[in-house]
Order: structure tokens, then C-alpha cells, then sequence
């Protein structure tokens, strides 16, 4: 199948549209990553999002709306979960909550619960007016990679197996949704996200983080979200988070571990690049939020090159230093040490 990667003008936001409503793929950008939708409703067209990106079945999708309304003929929503609605929506924010029997099994992984969000960019929001129906959608790369946040990252995953990529430029966050189940009786973060533990609480009055968000799941242990399950990306090369609060430690835990090794390249904040002349160095940003920006296009980077070891600065997990930690964690095989 050939792709067409296009601009996302409304012509080819339109053609999306109708390529959804004929029950095929469409990788379109949201402001978190690039999503690869189908109709949500559609239970063969959402197949074919499983097999264009190799993804186990037992992980359920995302269901994306244009506004709240839209989530009731979806699931059954509750006062809490319409607070944060219109706390949030438009935005990087996955409501899971339970579902009705109009969403086919094989969205939600043959789950009681479905997730919704309402993405913050316009051009998903059109796509999704345009096809008429709700749009299921996983990241766009194939899995086992990290998240596209570009249309070329999507296209390099995609290429062949799906007929359009909207290109809408990079994606604003960086970063996956904050997935917040609201089935029980307080709110509990399943994925953290650009939406922080600190903003739910502050609508909710109460919210949980799911223990296993900053730990490996232990032997027989099952997930609260299936997605934690599954092997997320690991790098080519064997990856290490340095952290630590005294810069001058990590420099030098850095430098060490730099020339102990081969073909290696350190990731670090804006403001210790020039620590490390001569060597291979790239920018994490000043931030947490500037990292979630840039971190996934790194990783790809990274394979690019061939590195074969990757020396990362970590973040204090406070605020969006918990998604972006969540997601270097995963990538390192939770090998973090502290500097020293
Ligand atoms: O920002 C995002 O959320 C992006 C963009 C495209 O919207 N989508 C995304 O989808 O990251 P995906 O499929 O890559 O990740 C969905 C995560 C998985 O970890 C999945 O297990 C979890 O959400 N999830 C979905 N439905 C769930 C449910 N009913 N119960 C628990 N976890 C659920
Ligand atoms: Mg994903």
C-alpha cells in the first residue's frame, strides 16, 4: 500500500475523514504525539491498528473525541469524570472510565472500561468532525519504538501499511496523554502525563498514582493498565539515568562512565552541555516539559547513530518530571544510579 504523507490542509484533513469512515488507517498529529486512528466503532477497521503496529490484542486503545458530549453514547460518565472534562478537555488527558456496549471488545481489549480523551489540537479535532465518528487511537509507531512526534517518525513506522499521514509539524507536548482511571472511588493515575497528579487533585480534591508507574512490574504481577505490561522501547544501546542534585557530581559520574566506554553519547540539561568538550553531547532542554519535548526523537537518534551506551541526566520526579522519568525508566530497563 502506498502512503501518502500530506500537510494537514482541510482538502486532506477531509479525504482523512473519509478514508476513516471506509474503515482505514489515518496517523494525524495530537498535541501529546501522532495518533494511528481508525473508527472506534468499526471493530475491523480497529484490527487493522493492531496489525499495522504489531501491537499485542490484550492492550486496550484510546477513544478520541471532539468534545465531551461525545463520550456519553462511549461510557458511562460520572460528576468526577465531568469536572475533570471541563477542567481539561481539550487536552492531554485519558478519562478511563466504564464502558458501554456500543464500543466493540477488541477497542478496549475485551476490558469492562474504556479511555477517552478529547485531544488539544486542531487538527485532530477536525479529522475527528470530519470522519463523524469516534476516532481509536494508539501512538503511530510500530510497537516497541518510541512514540512519533513528528509525521517523519510516523512515516519511518507506517511507510507501506497505511494510505495517509497528516502532517500537522511537531507535536507540542511530547509526551502520551496522562491516563486517570475514574471507575473507583478516587481518581488513579495509570500513565503520567502533562497533566499532574497536583492538577487532578486540585478538581477531584483527591488522586492516587499507581505504584507500579515508577517501578518494574514484579514476576505474575498483573498491570492496571495493560500498556505498562508489554516491553516498551529499549534503545539499541544499553542506557543509564545519572541523577543527583549536585551538578558538579553528575558531571563527573557522567565523564567517568563517558570514557570508560565505547561509541558512547551523554544526553544532559542545556546547562551542563559545555562540561563535556570534546565528547558527544546532546540537549535535554532546561526543563522537564522541554525534555518530554525532544526525548523520543532523541531515542530515535540514538539507534540512528548506533550508539552502544547512553549516558542520560535524569529529573526530580515532581510535577511533569514524573511522565518524563516514567518514559526514560522504561527506555534505561530501570538501570538509574545516583551520581557520585
Ligand atoms: O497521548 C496519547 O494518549 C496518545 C495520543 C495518540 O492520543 N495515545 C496513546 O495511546 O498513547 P497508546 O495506545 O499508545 O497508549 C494507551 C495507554 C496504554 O498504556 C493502555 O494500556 C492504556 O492507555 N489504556 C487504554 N485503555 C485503558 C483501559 N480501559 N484501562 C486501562 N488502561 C487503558
Ligand atoms: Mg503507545
Amino acid at each position: 500500500m502506498h502512503t501518502q504523507l500530506l500537510p494537514a490542509l482541510p482538502e486532506h484533513i477531509a479525504l482523512g475523514g473519509k478514508l476513516l469512515q471506509s474503515g482505514q488507517l489515518v496517523g494525524f498529529p495530537t498535541e501529546t504525539v501522532y495518533g494511528l486512528g481508525a473508527n472506534a466503532l468499526d471493530a475491523e477497521a480497529v484490527r487493522q491498528i493492531f496489525i499495522a503496529k504489531g501491537r499485542p490484542q490484550d492492550n486496550p486503545l484510546i477513544v478520541h473525541v471532539a468534545c465531551p458530549d461525545d463520550a456519553e453514547s462511549l461510557c458511562h460518565v460520572s460528576s468526577t469524570a465531568r469536572k475533570l472534562m471541563d477542567a481539561f478537555w481539550p487536552g492531554p488527558l485519558t478519562l478511563v472510565m466504564p464502558k458501554k456496549a456500543t464500543v466493540p471488545e477488541v477497542t478496549s481489549a475485551g476490558l469492562s472500561s474504556v479511555g477517552v480523551r478529547c485531544p488539544a489540537h486542531p487538527v485532530a479535532l477536525a479529522l475527528i468532525r470530519a470522519a463523524g465518528v469516534p476516532v481509536a487511537a494508539p501512538s503511530a509507531n510500530t510497537s516497541g519504538r518510541p512514540s512519533p512526534t513528528c509525521a517523519r517518525h510516523v512515516y519511518e513506522d507506517m511507510q507501506n501499511r497505511i494510505p495517509l499521514i497528516l502532517d500537522g509539524g511537531d507535536c507540542q507536548v511530547g509526551v502520551e496523554s496522562t491516563v486517570l482511571s475514574v471507575t473507583g472511588d478516587t481518581p488513579v493515575i495509570l500513565r503520567p502525563g502533562k497533566v499532574t497528579q497536583l492538577e487532578i487533585a486540585q478538581v477531584t480534591g483527591k488522586c492516587l498514582i499507581a505504584d507500579s508507574v515508577m517501578r518494574p512490574l514484579r514476576e505474575g504481577e498483573s498491570a492496571p493498565s495493560p500498556g505498562m505490561k508489554h516491553r516498551h522501547y529499549a534503545p539499541r544501546g544499553n542506557m543509564t539515568i545519572v541523577q543527583g542534585t549536585d551538578e558538579k557530581k553528575v558531571v563527573a559520574t557522567l565523564k567517568r562512565m563517558y570514557l570508560s566506554s565505547e561509541n558512547a553519547c551523554i544526553l544532559c540539561h542545556e546547562n551542563l552541555l559545555a562540561a563535556f568538550p570534546g565528547m558527544r553531547v546532546f540537549s535535554l532542554g532546561n526543563s522537564p516539559e522541554d525534555t518530554a519535548r525532544v526525548l523520543f526523537s532523541l531515542l530515535r537518534d540514538m539507534d540512528a547513530l548506533k550508539i552502544s551506551r547512553i549516558l542520560c541526566q535524569g529529573w526530580d520526579t515532581g510535577g511533569v518530571g514524573l511522565a518524563v522519568m516514567n518514559r526514560m525508566a522504561r527506555a534505561a530497563s530501570f538501570d538509574i544510579i545516583e551520581a557520585e
